[in-house]
């Protein structure tokens, strides 16, 4: 006889991350629980549609058909959810609800400035901010987990609506001591001799040095490869070699004279930074007020924020 499937939201959430992310430790990361609380949802789920939903295989698991149904599903299900609760904030008129959001990892330095002060007129916004690399963020972009991503460097993709803000100047910084440091116009040929600290593959920072590079046929061998712009930075200072960081990571640092900005030719590297979502897509009533808000007054926030840490 058919049985009805009793099924809760939450483990419909779990079940998908879980699919998408391909393991049950990184969903458990990304919904903040543990391992197991996620495996015992799961598991209760295939209680309930009474057939395996995952298959191990080694170290991997795979989707199983029943499985591949149920993600496919829960896709449709969420998405729904989550249009429903924009379309009642949108109703209520209200600025309110949740934001998320993915960011790569350098837009630390000016993303939280410009939340808090989008928060001080928006009180009840719930916002989740996610900060991980470019390889991450266009994945979600992709995967169309966000309300909007930001970004540096937007691929060309008739798909996705791209906004731009905010200046990303890229520079090539080094212990005030080094020997190349208040030497005018140092060719790109001598730079690449010295020893270099480098992002991870993945991330946008890094992209852009090496497109650059590449320009000239030339590479850089990377001395060390580090996970994050701050652990590069502080590389920098303790005089392990020279890296190129957005300029925003450097604001205390060269007010402090920790570090210095070498003059090399073809730096800086001018970018900007986008708001980027997939096109056509219905951005809530939150989301949309904060891209505005992003649009027309990040500038001001940042100059604001800069002035205050160097106390001008
Ligand atoms: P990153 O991205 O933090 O991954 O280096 C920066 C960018 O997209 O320009």
């Amino acid at each position: 006889m058919y049985k009805s499937m009793h099924l809760t939201l939450q483990q419909l959430k779990l079940f998908e991350s879980v699919a998408r992310n391909n393991s049950f430790t990184r969903a458990a990361e990304e919904m903040h629980l543990t391992q197991p609380a996620v495996s015992i949802q799961v598991k209760r789920l295939e209680e309930q549609v009474g057939l395996a939903l995952f298959e191990q295989i080694g170290k991997r698991i795979f989707l199983t058909n029943a499985g591949t149904e149920l993600f496919n599903a829960s896709g449709d299900i969420l998405d729904r959810i989550k249009e429903l609760e924009d379309t009642v904030a949108d109703l209520q008129g209200e600025v309110k609800g949740p934001l998320q959001l993915s960011v790569v990892t350098t837009s630390k330095y000016f993303m939280p400035h410009i939340l808090g002060a989008f928060l001080q007129v928006h009180a009840d916004v719930e916002p989740r901010l996610k900060f991980t690399n470019r390889a991450n963020v266009m994945q979600r972009l992709y995967d169309n987990l966000d309300d909007f991503v930001v970004m540096g460097q937007v691929p060309k993709d008739q798909q996705l609506e791209a906004h731009p803000f905010l200046e990303n100047i890229l520079v090539v910084a080094a212990y005030p001591d080094h020997p190349l440091t208040g030497k005018k116009n140092i060719q790109l040929e001598q730079l690449i001799k010295e020893r270099f600290l480098v992002r991870e593959a993945g991330s946008g920072t890094r992209m852009v040095v090496e497109r650059m590079l590449e320009k000239h046929n030339l590479a850089i061998d990377p001395y060390m490869e580090l996970g994050s712009s701050e652990a590069i930075k502080q590389g920098v200072m303790a005089g392990l070699g020279l890296a190129v960081l957005s300029l925003h990571s450097l604001m205390l640092e060269l007010d402090a004279q920790q570090l210095k900005v070498l003059d090399v030719e073809g730096f800086p590297i001018k970018r900007r930074w986008y708001a980027v979502h997939p096109k056509g897509k219905k951005l809530s009533l939150v989301a949309r007020t904060f891209l505005d808000f992003i649009l027309e007054n990040s500038e001001e926030v940042l100059e604001r924020t800069a002035n205050l840490a160097t106390n001008k």
